[in-house]
């Protein structure tokens, strides 16, 4: 089907979606990252605007090209990504697919930091804040809220005490034990409350498509 942005059962919404890592700086030259590639949460933005909402897509370090009809907001840090989530809301939907980096170093070195020739300089790091926990205790909370959560073992479990712990309306668990991370594919639970719905593993641009199927659903009933 012919794409036509603004049209489509999806229209007139906003849908917030976080994207890929987030680089955390040590110094000039070196950071912190994870191998989030960004795929899963681009393929929710381009389903979300394919189904006619207007979309704006927070962005860490990828390299992905933006999906037509989506605006883009790249950011490197957690702190950065945050800022930008809080000044694009409101929102109706918001989805939060970014692997958001747990940990920054406490300080940023101002210059590359070099070998004494003695030991190596200790990493101290800080807790990063929580970007879907805190969009969901604010005023303006998208009235559909959604998290991610790569897991590797009782998938289903952690999900399930994550969405309550974050103030989540929805929780998509994936198993990361495979190469899921950074590969095309990806089979998913969709954790609501105490019901389940389990997906077989598909392509990332299919789940992205259910996914979207879910979010239509939700806002016609
Ligand atoms: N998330 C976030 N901000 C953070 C950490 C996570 O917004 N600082 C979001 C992610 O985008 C995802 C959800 O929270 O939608 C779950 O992320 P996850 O890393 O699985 O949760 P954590 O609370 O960080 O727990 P864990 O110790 O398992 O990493
Ligand atoms: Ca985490």
């Amino acid at each position: 089907t012919p794409f036509v942005p603004g049209e489509g059962p999806l229209s007139g919404r906003h849908v917030l979606v976080t994207a890929g890592p987030t680089w955390e700086p040590i110094d000039p030259v070196r950071y912190i990252a994870n191998r989030s590639s960004g795929k899963q949460g681009f393929a929710i933005a381009a389903a979300a605007a394919r189904a006619g909402a207007r979309v704006t897509l927070v962005a860490g370090p990828v390299y992905l090209p933006t999906p037509p009809g989506v605006d883009r907001i790249d950011v490197e840090s957690a702190l950065d990504m945050a800022e930008a989530v809080k000044q694009s809301l409101p929102a109706d939907i918001g989805v939060m697919v970014a692997a958001v980096a747990d940990w920054r170093p406490v300080s940023v070195a101002g210059q590359k930091l070099k070998k004494r020739g003695s030991a190596p300089p200790a990493l101290l790091l800080t807790e990063n804040p929580d970007i879907l926990a805190t969009v969901a205790s604010r005023p303006d909370r998208p009235p559909l809220l959604i998290g991610f959560a790569a897991e590797t073992n009782d998938v289903i479990k952690y999900a399930t005490d994550k969405r309550k712990r974050k103030g989540a309306d929805w929780i998509i668990a994936n198993d990361v034990s495979g190469d899921v991370m950074g590969g095309d594919a990806n089979a998913v639970h969709i954790v609501r409350g105490d019901d389940v719905i389990s997906l077989p593993e598909m392509p990332k641009e299919e789940v992205a498509h259910l996914l979207v199927e879910r979010m239509i659903d939700a806002f016609a009933s």
